[in-house]
């Protein structure tokens, strides 16, 4: 059986791809935050939940460490922890670009990290780290400063990652989603129309796909999961 480290499990993103390997036969281990609010609704035998604070690079580094004791191989990795504020420059301070900062771009390293270099060590691994449409091309991160700033760096580490990694069968690919259809954004944009939005399920299914191997030959790919938004 395949294993795969979820981060974030409990959020949007996270329970999708988490159903979906459930379906595909892995098991899933994913992370939860201390003292997260009971809000998964994923029984499963094959389903376990750690209790980790990834912006604590030990306890993080600790965290992978079991998960290597425990399951020898980790298979694939799907790193989802982040967060969202919006701020032009005028309301932006480097107190809320270190914020984002860590909780965008410190959370996804202190997991890499220990992650990529178990993989390069196995001489396989799939690893997803989670960008966004705004850290690709700074226009659409106008009036989003920090966050847009501290996803853009998301997409960095993956070429650094995957230059690293040549000859030795693991890939890191960034998946950039415009608007995920969730029911916070639903709430925070009544107006908009969800429908062009992307559903977390249709990106649980392209991360699937990419970890497969018909996408063996694929090197450095950039998920623009964006449908009609
Ligand atoms: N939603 C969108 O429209 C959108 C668009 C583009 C990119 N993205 C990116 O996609 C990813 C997933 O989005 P989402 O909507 O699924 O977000 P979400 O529902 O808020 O999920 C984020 C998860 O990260 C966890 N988390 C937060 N801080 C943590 C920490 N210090 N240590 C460990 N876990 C922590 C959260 O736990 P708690 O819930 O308990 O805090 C939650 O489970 C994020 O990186 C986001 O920036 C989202």
């Amino acid at each position: 059986m395949k294993t795969i480290i979820i981060t974030g499990v409990s959020g949007n993103l996270g329970q999708a791809v988490a159903k979906k390997f459930l379906r595909e036969n892995f098991k899933v281990i994913g992370t939860v935050i201390p003292n997260d609010p009971a809000k998964l609704n994923i029984s499963d035998a094959n389903f376990e939940t750690v209790t980790v604070d990834l912006m604590n690079e030990d306890e993080a580094e600790k965290f992978v460490q079991q998960v290597i004791d425990k399951h020898k191989i980790i298979d694939v990795a799907v790193l989802t922890v982040g967060g969202f504020a919006m701020g032009t420059i005028a309301e932006t301070k480097m107190t809320d670009i270190l914020k984002q900062h860590k909780l965008n771009f410190q959370t996804t390293y202190h997991a890499a990290r220990p992650i990529f270099l178990q993989m390069v060590k196995q001489e396989n691994g799939r690893i997803f780290l989670t960008g966004a449409r705004t850290g690709i091309d700074m226009r659409y991160s106008k009036g989003m400063i920090a966050y847009g700033l501290s996803k853009s760096l998301i997409f960095r580490l993956a070429e650094l990652m995957n230059e690293e990694a040549k000859g030795h069968n693991v890939v890191t690919s960034v998946i950039a989603p415009s608007t995920i259809d969730t029911p916070q954004n639903r709430k925070s944009m009544p107006d908009a129309d969800p429908s062009k939005w992307v559903k977390a399920e249709d990106i649980a299914s392209t991360i699937y796909f990419y970890s497969t191997e018909q996408a063996l030959a694929i090197r450095e790919p950039v998920l623009k999961v964006y449908n009609n938004a």
